[in-house]
This record gives C-alpha cells, sequence and structure tokens, in this order.
C-alpha cells in the first residue's frame, strides 16, 4: 500500500471493521487525500469514527454505514480510486456470522476495476476457513482470473507452510 498510495489520493477501504486499515490510509494520503470507508455494522462505524477523530484522522475519511457493493453511490465519479483494501471474512472479537459474501464482493471490485487509477491497486485478504469462505474465495478467483492481462496484473501471495486455512493476499493492479 505504501508503495502505492501517495498524499492526495483517493483510498477505499471497503471493510471498515475496527478501523486499522482505514487510520492507516488516512496516514498515507494526508489531509489533501480522502479514504472512503464501509462497513454495514454500526459499530465498527462508531468504533472507527472515534478512533480516527482521537488521531485527527477524521477530516479526510467518509465513512458509511452501507455496503461496500454501494460505493458507486458513494465515492465521486470524478475520482480515480489509487487503493481499495477488503479485508473479507468476519471482525475479530465481534458476530462471526456477519461475513462478507460472494455477490456482494464481486460487485464491489467490479465497480472498482472500472474507477482505479492507471497502477491503481485491488488488495484482498482472502479467509476460507469459515462457512461461506470458501465459495466467496472460488468467485472471486474465477472473476479475476478472466481479467484481460492487458489491463490488468492479478497476483496471488499466500503461506505455503502454514497449518489449517492460512488467509492470502489477491492483489489486482491496472496497468
Ligand atoms: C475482517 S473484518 C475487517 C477488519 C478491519 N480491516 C480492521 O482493521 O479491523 C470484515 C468486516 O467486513 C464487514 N462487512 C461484511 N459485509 C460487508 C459489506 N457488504 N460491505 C462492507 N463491509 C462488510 C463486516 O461487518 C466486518 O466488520
Amino acid at each position: 500500500m505504501n508503495q502505492t498510495v501517495d498524499p492526495g489520493d483517493t483510498v477505499v477501504d471497503a471493510t471498515v471493521g475496527n478501523g486499522h486499515d482505514t487510520a492507516y490510509l488516512a496516514k498515507l494520503v494526508g489531509p489533501a487525500g480522502h479514504v472512503y470507508g464501509f462497513d454495514i455494522q454500526a459499530a465498527a462505524i462508531r468504533a472507527t469514527a472515534s478512533a480516527l477523530a482521537a488521531h485527527d484522522l477524521d477530516q479526510q475519511v467518509t465513512l458509511t454505514q452501507t455496503g461496500h457493493e454501494n460505493l458507486a453511490q458513494v465515492i465521486p465519479a470524478s475520482q480515480p480510486v489509487k487503493c481499495a483494501v477488503f479485508n473479507l471474512g468476519y471482525l475479530p472479537g465481534g458476530n462471526k456470522e456477519i461475513v462478507t459474501k460472494a455477490s456482494t464482493t464481486l460487485t464491489a471490485v467490479q465497480a472498482l476495476e472500472s474507477r482505479l487509477a492507471v497502477n491503481g491497486l485491488i488488495l484482498l485478504l482472502v479467509y476460507t476457513g469459515h462457512p461461506g469462505g470458501q465459495d466467496e474465495a472460488t468467485a472471486l478467483l474465477d472473476h479475476v482470473k478472466q481479467l484481460d492481462q492487458h489491463q490488468f496484473q492479478v497476483l496471488q501471495y499466500g503461506f505455503l507452510n502454514q497449518v489449517h486455512r492460512p488467509p492470502y493476499l489477491v492483489a489486482i493492479q491496472k496497468r
């Protein structure tokens, strides 16, 4: 992220949760940039809003309590997106039944593909160990594998020596 995002950029935290990625992105874009953050849980939006305010980062962040599948209605079409981050699955310590889902994740990823700046990145941390996680991962991989290689570079990074079902990262970069 820090190699792609510059001060003044527009970026997206598609799954705000406790706001760790939101705060990190807000620092990277600085007061001249903007972070659009989405989460369906009111508690996540509340916790993130107060953490941002405590660190004086709130003025460069718009938090919206809605699904990331609606991001096209929130982010002005005139602002190309330099980076979008998805941390899929459930919120650690939260309700494990509230998880990201294949269809809404794909809607959001596709909307972002058409708004990415050149060299812009979509990063997805993918978890498969919870109910529905493997279905979501399969749908996502099926989608990204058919993206035109002249338009996007798609990479997957993962642990090869971890037990159970470790998460992996999918990175989509616009050429
Ligand atoms: C793994 S957590 C995110 C953790 C977060 N990055 C952090 O630093 O704490 C996944 C989050 O996605 C949210 N979520 C689930 N479905 C969503 C959707 N359609 N749009 C936006 N957020 C969603 C959940 O409420 C949960 O807070």
